[in-house]
């Protein structure tokens, strides 16, 4: 191998930036050549692509967001996209690609891998951690701080209030954010993605807490919940349980931003240092993953497989349990 280039696509995840500096510094350490591909494959459509050197990753460990920019590219999608993004690698004499990103990310990698034979290794960054054979993604653990850290600021006022909140965070199909934040700031409810609860049921329990004293309640709202946001559970709420002053706060985007954790940036550096080392050793349509505190391969298909697995029981079980 030559000529690595790598890029980030989908919604961008604090950590990317460490593993894009350790993805291009192991290539060079290596005597590769690096190239970085701007705005994920809408570069490699645009021929957007730039050589990169050591000390073009420079100081960027800290930083959230991507040096390299990010886009849900649509026409990656099609077949003359991925055909006019293979003839600009081509062109580049690229001969490998790291892609870093979610789903949506390793769909169009390994269709363009299988299509091309372009050599592609993944490495899982999203905030969402739903993807199989990695058990934390990359910008997961600094989503759930930067959560957290919000939550706590609004049981400061809810309690000061007697008030009750539901928080909207993020996660479209995975409720992997909202559970550990439930646990980890003392929510007295959680809606989750993968776990039908109904109104009846919340309600209920929001009554016995009210019944036993609780002053104020926060209440964890997935986005991706069946029965609605939290704007729609809140006032389904409210028709039949008015017992507390009630009030809706969005996290949205603040979750995908900020300096990565120590543990986000340690796992950038390992999963761009693995992922390099893979294509080094012939390694293709491969995720790099961390498997208890190992780093393993994961085939991409396999990693794109269903993932309501990655709620761990204890926790599910301790919803109920430590919030009474
Ligand atoms: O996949 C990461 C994620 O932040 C999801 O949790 C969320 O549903 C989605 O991206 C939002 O995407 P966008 O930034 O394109 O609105």
């Amino acid at each position: 191998i030559k000529n690595i280039a790598v890029l980030t696509s989908g919604g961008d995840a604090p950590g990317m930036n460490a593993a894009i500096r350790a993805v291009v510094r192991t290539g060079i350490y290596h005597g590769i050549n690096m190239f970085g591909v701007m705005q994920g494959y809408q570069g490699l459509i645009t021929n957007n692509i730039k050589p990169m050197d050591a000390r073009s990753v420079s100081n960027i460990l800290h930083l959230g967001g991507t040096i390299l920019k990010t886009a849900r590219c649509l026409e990656f999608k099609t077949d003359e996209g991925q055909q006019i993004a293979y003839q600009n690698l081509k062109k580049n004499n690229i001969d490998a690609l790291v892609v870093i990103g979610g789903d949506g990310t390793f769909t169009g990698a390994k269709r363009f891998s299988e299509t091309f034979g372009v050599k592609v290794i993944g490495i899982p960054g999203t905030i969402d951690n739903d993807l199989v054979g990695s058990d934390f993604t990359l910008g997961y653990d600094t989503a759930i701080n930067t959560v957290i850290e919000a939550i706590d600021k609004i049981r400061d006022t809810a309690d000061a209030h007697d008030r009750l909140f539901f928080i909207e965070v993020m996660g479209r199909d995975s409720g992997c954010i909202a559970l550990r934040s439930s646990i980890a700031s003392g929510a007295e409810a959680v809606l989750l993605p993968e776990r039908a609860t109904s109104v009846e049921e919340l309600i209920k329990k929001l009554a016995l807490g009210a019944a036993t004293k609780k002053s104020s309640s926060i209440v964890i709202v997935a986005e991706g919940h069946k029965q609605g946001g939290a704007y729609d559970i809140a006032k389904k709420v409210k028709e039949t349980f008015d017992h507390y002053d009630t009030k809706v706060t969005i996290l949205g985007h603040l979750q995908r931003g900020g300096s990565p954790s120590s543990f986000d940036r340690i796992l950038g550096s390992r999963l761009g240092f693995a992922a390099v080392n893979a294509l080094i050793a012939g390694e293709t349509e491969q995720m790099v993953g961390l498997h208890g505190n190992a780093i393993k391969l994961t085939s991409i298909s396999e990693a794109l497989t269903a993932h309501s697995f990655k709620l761990e029981p204890d926790l599910m079980e301790m919803t109920e349990v430590l919030s009474i």
